[in-house]
């Protein structure tokens, strides 16, 4: 009796934290397409999940869909705020939605819907709702989370430049979600989804392909300049010097073009510091076509121009501009977004169960007390954790609680430094993997928090797999079932090992 009215207080502490007061998002007086439009750069696309482009903003952002195919615009929780994810939260609850529709904020209105089958793939699928929550400006927000079949797109565009004229591009996306394949893009491309010849797209590219070979032996992800049959990272397509921004949680990828003669790119770390120019010169001088440009004016978000849609990646704002912004606003737009908070704190206390509180896990048995729950490679492990243990190590083992991804009542487990990773078992095991919106996935994340297996701290028993608890074994973590047939399920130390104090973040 004791135990369930503590389990029912637990349920309640995590549900009472979905309801935790967080202050109004407080809107910049210039947001990045206010800086560019003083600079003489308008925005012709402004497209966002997650906040306001223009301080005067108050529209919709985007719309998801619900599997009953009821469809809901969200908008911002104040003008030229953030958005209002708990909007989504409600409509949700209990059903599965995805992004059926990305809205430009610019007078433009070139709003990105689901791309169409292309030359070299075929129609895509929308991105689910909820895949990729990330805090910013004290707020919790979604991002688009893009895995191979994912894109969006806008074939009737205006504003955008076409054969040549001069533009500007950049998005705030995730190095910690790329592949090799084609293409996670953003920007220009052709207007029929096919590959209509070189130069007929300009677009701003985050991953870790290397067409040209000799890319930088750090290993990436780098940026680079989509202009079709080729990821430039300069005239010649390789940057061996560039190793690229590092393996960070948000990156700001900026393009820019003349349409003539001439492009850079730019790059920086999204929670700080300033711009990196990687390169300014020439058009490719590798293969012709280029100079000039011959840009279509369609816009692309997440595939190739001709929908190759073999890549992933992490979406969460993107602008194009007419003509070439002034380095200054690039500055200032790049100032802005470090000032929006990604990554921040959302206002919940740490070390708590409750939604968007940064924890982590410190096992409990006798040997392992200075052990915690973080990723290595993938997988889960425990390891030695203490505040002289490395930036990486203590951010390996940070994370962030979410409501569970099967039912809010429970809670799910997501990477602090892999936004949109959660911990799921698979053939028992715990891995870090990005949440694909399957519902398998869902409910292989979910984990319902009740006292300790020990009588003190927490035990997290599967969703999916009732009886099964999170359990650390040979510096391994399974989900383990006491006296199963599993090693990990020995009775021996089977409470210890399946209790955990849930504690202070470590990063
Ligand atoms: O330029 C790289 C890719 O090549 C383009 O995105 C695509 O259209 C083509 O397959």
């Amino acid at each position: 009796m004791t135990r369930l009215r503590t389990i029912f207080l637990s349920i309640a502490a995590v549900l009472a934290g979905l309801f935790v007061a967080v202050t109004p998002a407080q809107a910049a007086t210039s947001q990045p397409c206010d800086i560019y439009g003083s600079a003489g750069t308008p925005c012709v696309g402004a497209h966002s999940t997650i906040r306001a482009l223009y301080a005067a903003y108050n529209g919709p952002l985007y719309q998801v869909k619900r599997a009953d195919g009821a469809l809901l615009n969200i908008g911002l929780l104040s003008p030229g705020g953030i958005a209002n994810a708990a909007a989504q939260d409600s409509f949700c609850l209990n059903s599965t939605c995805i992004i059926n529709e990305i809205f430009d904020q610019s007078p433009r209105h070139n709003d990105l819907t689901i791309e169409g089958a292309g030359g070299a793939g075929n129609a895509d699928v929308g991105s689910p709702a909820n895949a990729l929550p990330v805090s910013v400006g004290g707020h919790t927000a979604y991002g688009v989370e893009i895995s191979s079949g994912m894109g969006y797109r806008d074939n009737s565009t205006s504003g955008v430049a076409v054969n040549g004229q001069p533009e500007g591009m950049y998005m705030v996306a995730s190095a910690t979600h790329v592949n090799g394949g084609c293409c996670f893009d953003y920007g220009n491309a052709e207007t029929n989804n096919q590959d209509t010849g070189n130069g007929h797209m300009d677009a701003v590219y985050l991953g870790l392909r290397c067409e040209f070979g000799g890319c930088n032996s750090s290993g990436g992800p780098w940026v680079a300049a989509d202009l079709e049959n080729g990821l430039y990272q300069s005239n010649t397509g390789t940057q061996a010097s560039d190793p690229g921004p590092g393996i960070i949680p948000f990156v700001t990828a900026m393009l820019n073009n003349n349409g003539q003669n001439h492009f850079a790119l730019k790059r920086a770390n999204a929670q700080t510091g300033g711009l990196t120019t990687t390169y300014s010169g020439s058009e490719p001088t590798v293969k012709t076509g280029y100079s000039p440009m011959h840009q279509e004016g369609a816009i692309v978000l997440g595939t190739g121009g001709d929908n190759s849609n073999a890549d992933v990646g992490s979406f969460f704002e993107g602008v194009m501009t007419a003509g070439v912004p002034t380095d200054a606003a690039d500055n200032a737009v790049q100032a802005n977004i470090v000032a929006a908070g990604y990554g921040g704190s959302n206002g919940v206390p740490g070390g708590t169960l409750t939604p968007g509180s940064s924890i982590s896990l410190r096992a409990t048995t006798a040997c392992c007390t200075t052990r915690y729950i973080r990723h290595s490679g993938g997988d889960a492990i425990t390891s030695v954790i203490s505040s002289s243990s490395s930036d990486l190590d203590r951010n390996d083992a940070t994370w962030i609680i979410r409501p569970g991804l099967a039912n809010s009542s429970c809670v799910s487990f997501e990477s602090k430094n892999y936004p949109g990773d959660y911990l799921r078992h698979s053939n028992y095991q715990l891995h870090r993997q990005p949440f694909d919106g399957s519902s398998l996935m869902a409910q292989d994340a979910t984990f319902c928090p009740a006292t300790g297996n020990t009588g003190q701290y927490t035990s997290f028993q599967s969703y999916n797999y009732p009886g099964y608890y999170i359990r650390h074994y040979n510096a391994t973590v399974y989900i383990a079932h006491n006296g199963g047939s599993n090693p990990w399920d020995t009775t021996s130390l089977w409470a210890d090992d399946t209790t955990w104090q849930v504690s202070s973040p470590w990063a």
